[in-house]
């Protein structure tokens, strides 16, 4: 459920008519609705309750600062994989203690910062960096919290581009070496071990690959007590599917989630960590677009937005479907047709949909696509020098722009011609 659904014709974000923000910013635009992410996240939060546990959002899903400070004040954590993403989430606010640092290279540099701003742990992916842990923890004084990141070999059944939990991914250390890895961890005196983590994928529309998966972790971790580790904390990922048909979708609700989780784990007595990011910020977002032109091609007509796979990347990247539809809701019973719907890029894969039944529409009418809040701006690119687009949160009636459309001066100004020019 969310808070974007028509009134008397029109659709609306919370109390906030789409048309209004439109006329007030232009398009194209993201817009957010503060009530869907905080339901989204209470229903995490909710599916937990009775069990130790932190929601910490991955916020590579959405990671605009007036995001990340309406979840970070209902008490959710954050999953950051960057650099950046940590100075994101302690500029919003967030205590270290709250940040976990998940990533697959981290760099001494990135290291080095969480460790000085204060880190809940690391979510370590190999050897090699589990050492340059240790070592930058040393060099400072400090002693870093860690996990490692375990590959259970699942399938998780996702779009291959975002299943993450195969031996052949580039993911974590394979579960069968855990027993190795670990006693190389022990070993290190500038880590202290205190759990396991693991993510299989993006998107899981089944809970079966989540069951497999932690059940191997269930297994692991009375294994790795029986060696010696003080295993307390379990980091279960993200990676819960949304409905982006909202026809004929229905992933698993979170709270059915949350009963696999004690299910498979709840008998180990450890504190649980998850990762959620899609489904969090996914339904909490659209991406509102105008229609430039209407072209008649050859036996099909062309819809032609002002948005384009620059802004929303996700149906050229990953054929990923997204339902579109007018802001100005058809009349009952209004024949649909069927359109290509593209943007203004110079490539046929920045194509959104093809033959997709919309009622007839007009150039000037707006449309909205929707699960476009998660992968959505923080994917979005300038290609063919279109600046970002603004992205916009409501909250009740009020709505404020929290990233500006930059000036097309402030983007060419970005580039620096060297003296010899
Ligand atoms: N934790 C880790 C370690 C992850 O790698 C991810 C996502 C998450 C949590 C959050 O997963 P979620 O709950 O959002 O499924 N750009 C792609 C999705 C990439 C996901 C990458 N990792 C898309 O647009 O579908």
């Amino acid at each position: 459920m969310d808070h974007f659904l028509y009134r008397d014709g029109a659709l609306y974000a919370e109390d906030v008519p789409i048309s209004e923000i439109a006329a007030a910013v232009g398009t194209p635009f993201y817009v957010y609705s503060t009530a869907t992410l905080l339901r989204h996240f209470q229903l995490f939060d909710d599916a937990l309750e009775g069990t130790e546990h932190l929601v910490c959002y991955a916020m590579k899903a959405a990671s605009n600062q007036a995001i990340l400070k309406t979840l970070a004040q209902a008490g959710a954590g954050m999953d950051v994989v960057s650099g950046g993403e940590y100075l994101r989430a302690k500029a919003a606010g967030v205590s270290g203690d709250k940040i976990v640092f998940s990533g697959v290279g981290k760099t001494v540099d990135e290291i080095r910062t969480a460790l000085t701003g204060g880190i809940r742990q690391f979510n370590v992916e190999s050897e090699p960096e589990m050492e340059v842990i240790n070592a930058v923890a040393l060099e400072l004084g400090v002693v870093a919290p860690i996990t490692v990141r375990v590959n259970p070999d699942v399938d998780a059944k996702t779009h291959a581009k975002i299943a993450t939990g195969k031996s052949e991914n580039k993911f974590g250390i394979p579960i069968a070496r855990a027993s190795e890895v670990y006693a190389h961890a022990a070993s290190l005196p500038g880590l202290e071990v205190i759990g396991i983590d693991v993510h299989i994928g993006s998107q899981l529309t089944e809970l079966e690959p989540f069951e497999l998966a932690y059940t191997k972790v269930a297994e692991l971790t009375e294994q790795l007590r029986a060696e010696g580790h003080n295993i307390r904390r379990l980091d279960l990922g993200g990676g819960l599917g949304i409905p982006y048909t909202r026809a004929n979708d229905a992933p698993p609700l979170p709270v059915e989630y949350g009963a696999l989780i004690k299910k498979t784990l709840g008998h180990l007595d450890c504190e649980i960590e998850i990762e959620p990011g899609r489904l969090i910020a996914g339904n909490a977002g659209l991406m509102i677009s105008k229609v430039i032109y209407v072209k008649s091609g050859e036996g099909r007509d062309f819809l032609i937005l002002d948005g384009a796979m620059n802004d929303l990347i996700r149906p050229a990247m990953y054929e990923a479907h997204h339902d579109i539809v007018a802001v100005q809701e058809p009349a009952p019973g209004l024949e649909q047709q069927p359109y290509d719907i593209v943007g203004p890029v110079c490539e046929t894969g920045d194509t959104f949909a093809k033959q997709r039944n919309m009622p007839p529409l007009a150039p000037g009418d707006l449309v909205a696509f929707r699960s476009a809040g998660a992968y959505g701006a923080v994917m979005a690119s300038e290609y063919n020098t279109r600046p970002l687009i603004p992205e916009v949160l409501v909250h009740g009636d009020q709505f404020a722009v929290i990233r500006e459309r930059p000036s097309f001066d402030e983007i060419i100004n970005r580039d620096t011609i060297p003296e010899w020019l």
